[in-house]
């Protein structure tokens, strides 16, 4: 297996799966946690990212297919996404940014409409396969169906957005029209996020 990525959570290689290239990605120890506590967080992340995933899927959200979890060594087998991530296409100075943003947008839609919390929104976390959004990283996600965890979700990609993305600062306004445009609760999320701002401006 070859080391892709050393990530903050987990170490991800490329390896191959029944002969297709493949991503593995291995759940990490942290050692300032009791072995126990983190067997449990451990495995509690990796089955609630296989159920996310694979809830996103039913939902015609684009994911990576699993092909297999293993609670042994905490690790979560999936298909390789080939493609740039959002965050590398838009740093590249992209000339589709605003399309992609409406894109991001309606990902987000759907996502929340099925009662998704992905958990760690960033343009990182979605890869651009032939020109269609593909959904990654769901290890930080929940289920739920409050406008209040909707917003905080949004909030974290738009703080994001304006902090990484500053050439295309008027595009979070298509994330936006996206989101409003595929989710009836699209406002009321809205709403909602600037809500949360206020009140954490206070702290
Ligand atoms: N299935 C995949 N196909 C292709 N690239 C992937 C896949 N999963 C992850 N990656 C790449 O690895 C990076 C980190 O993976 P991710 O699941 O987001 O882990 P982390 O928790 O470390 O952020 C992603 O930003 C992406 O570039
Ligand atoms: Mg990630």
């Amino acid at each position: 297996m070859k080391l892709l990525k050393q990530g903050a959570e987990a170490k991800l290689f490329i390896s191959e799966y029944l002969g297709k290239k493949c991503m593995v990605k291995v759940r990490e120890h942290k050692s300032y946690r009791e072995k126990s506590l983190d067997e449990r967080i451990l495995k509690g992340r990796m089955r609630s990212e296989a159920a996310l995933l694979s809830r996103a899927k039913k939902a015609g959200i684009r994911t990576p297919v699993i092909q297999k979890i293993d609670t042994g060594n905490f690790s979560i087998t999936c298909e390789f996404i080939e493609g740039k991530t959002l965050r590398e296409e838009l740093q590249e100075g992209s000339r589709n940014a605003k399309a992609r943003c409406k894109s991001l947008g309606a990902l987000v839609a759907k996502l929340h409409s099925n009662g998704i919390i992905h958990g760690d929104l960033t343009t990182s976390n979605i890869i651009v396969h032939r020109g269609r959004l593909v959904c990654l990283d769901f290890g930080l996600g929940d289920f739920s169906a409050k406008p209040e965890d909707k917003a905080v979700d949004l909030l974290c990609l738009k703080k994001m957005f304006l902090s990484t993305h500053f050439a295309f600062l008027e595009c979070w306004k298509d994330v936006e029209q996206g989101y409003c445009r595929n989710y009836a609760g699209g406002k009321r999320v809205i709403g909602q996020m600037a809500a949360v701002e206020s009140r954490a401006r206070y702290y």
